[in-house]
């Protein structure tokens, strides 16, 4: 019997037609957009082991959370000690950050991760038990900027992977104090009803109540209409905080909704807390979430600095882009493809193919001596955008006859300039696009005069070099005489 990959994981092969969004370029294409935004905010990648000791998560993340208690991948290593695969980012980073003394390194307060997690729960579509998150952990500011930052990015990147119609809802679930008397006021407006709870909620009413708040239970949702919102216990400091995290938002023009049971499953937070959700994902809509996490450092006994970070899932991020249709780029194809006829022209082609990916043309070459036909088979399925056919006739005359795929059109090149015509071909118009951008004038005077300064300052110094060139000759000249 052939053995499949286990339920609720899958392969990212380089094209999958059946699931597009398990085809590996797209997968590179959105992940290199996150290290470009990531690195645009100054964050720092950092990558964690895919194991842990378990008491990091049940420390870190919390031992009442589901994802501690139900979901972890937990196993006694051979040396009988308990390891956890990583479910989440966010306790690794802060135990890498402790471990190496980072506080002491101004380019790793900003630190960013694309990583797998793993999570025993129930696979449906949208939820796997191995899932992929871009992840980001802002430590060492408690300010609300920072908060904002953190969210701005997050924004920054739906929007330039082109996601539309997203819901970003915020709240503050305030401290740890404000959070003692929320629990006791929703405690006690629950008890009433206690016995209509789902039976997870029952559960959780002694535990950690506040996660009753985000139950999809219709009953529970029904008894949460007329809760109290943790908006009304917020001591002043956290509701100043909140206050300006929506004031800076909406001057950033990103629009949210403040969403009072918004608590999040992690234990691990305190005021600010966020989530992103999109229509198109169904039950499992979250795309990305995270929020302030201040006493986590401290608790895992690193020093007592705020913190504050997202995470989104990736896989469900590629599943948005296309069921909302999102122009995504190509699979990647060879810019050119090598068919050699003959021995001789094998030789020449393999090290002409050589060449051509030492200058960065992407080519590929019927190794196999396939007949005329089934070769030509190869280029189209390979989608190449040219193809040179090499044989005795061509060596011979240093000329081949390159044939664009898209229009059948052919043209005669010498064999020597083809490196340069392919590099002019496949870049021109990036130069173009680049120098069109670079070559407009100036809008106002001071960026005129930012430029005037610089040359002015780049004549300064050849002219100073001149002379000291001249003072070096002339000493020359008269020791030489001498
Ligand atoms: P989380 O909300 O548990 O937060 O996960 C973040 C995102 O990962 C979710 O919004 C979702 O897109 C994706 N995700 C989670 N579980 C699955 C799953 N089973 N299958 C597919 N996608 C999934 C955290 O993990 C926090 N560490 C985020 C954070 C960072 N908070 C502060 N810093």
């Amino acid at each position: 019997m052939n053995i499949t990959s286990p339920p609720g994981v899958f392969d990212i092969i380089p094209l999958d037609a059946k699931e597009q969004w398990r085809s590996s370029y797209l997968w590179n294409q959105i992940e290199e957009l996150m290290r470009k935004t990531a690195h645009d905010y100054g964050y720092r990648e950092i990558r964690t082991p895919v194991f842990e000791r378990t008491e990091l998560f049940q420390r870190g993340v919390g031992a009442t959370s589901d994802i501690v208690s139900k979901e972890m991948y937990t196993f006694l290593d051979k040396g009988d000690r308990s390891m956890s695969l990583r479910p989440e980012g966010t306790a690794p980073v802060i135990r890498a950050y402790i471990e190496h003394q980072l506080s002491q390194d101004a380019s790793s307060q900003k630190l960013f991760y694309i990583l797998p997690m793993f999570r025993y729960e129930r696979t449906q579509a949208g939820r796997y038990r191995q899932h992929h998150q871009f992840g980001a952990e802002a430590i060492g500011n408690g300010s609300p900027e920072q908060d904002v930052e953190i969210i701005d990015m997050l924004y920054t990147l739906y929007q330039r992977l082109g996601l539309q119609n997203l819901n970003l809802c915020i709240n503050s679930i305030g401290s740890s104090e404000c959070r003692i008397a929320y629990r006791k006021a929703l405690q006690e407006y629950l008890r009433s009803s206690f016995e209509q709870l789902s039976t997870d909620s029952k559960n959780r009413f002694e535990t950690n109540p506040l996660r009753i708040l985000d139950s999809k239970d219709p009953a529970d949702r029904k008894i949460l209409k007329n809760a109290p919102s943790i908006l009304d216990y917020l001591n002043s400091e956290s509701r100043d905080h909140f206050e300006i995290v929506q004031r800076l938002l909406k001057e950033l023009n990103i629009p949210f909704d403040v969403t009072p049971h918004l608590v999040r499953g992690l234990d691990y937070y305190n005021k600010t807390v966020f989530e992103v959700t999109a229509g198109e994902l169904g039950a499992q809509n979250s795309v990305g979430g995270g929020g302030r996490y201040d006493g986590l450092l401290k608790q895992l006994g690193g020093p007592d600095v705020p913190t504050i970070g997202f995470g989104t899932g990736i896989e469900r991020i590629i599943q948005t882009l296309l069921k909302q249709n999102v122009p995504l780029q190509q699979p990647p194809r060879p810019v050119l493809f090598l068919i050699a006829l003959g021995d001789q022209a094998k030789e020449a082609g393999f090290k002409i193919l050589h060449d051509l990916r030492q200058n960065g043309i992407s080519s590929q070459m019927d190794f196999s001596n396939k007949k005329l036909n089934k070769a030509m088979q190869t280029a189209n399925q390979l989608n190449a955008q040219y193809v040179v056919i090499i044989g005795e006739n061509e060596l011979a005359s240093g000329e081949v006859e390159l044939k664009e795929m898209s229009s059948g059109e052919t043209t005669k090149v010498p064999l020597d300039g083809l490196i340069r015509i392919l590099q002019i071909e496949t870049r021109g118009d990036q130069f173009i696009q680049m120098w069109s951008d670079m070559a407009r004038p100036f809008d106002n005077p001071g960026e005129t005069k930012f430029f005037i300064n610089k040359i002015n300052r780049s004549i300064e110094q050849t002219s100073d070099m001149a002379n000291k060139l001249h003072t070096a000759a002339t000493i020359m000249k008269s020791l030489l005489n001498e």
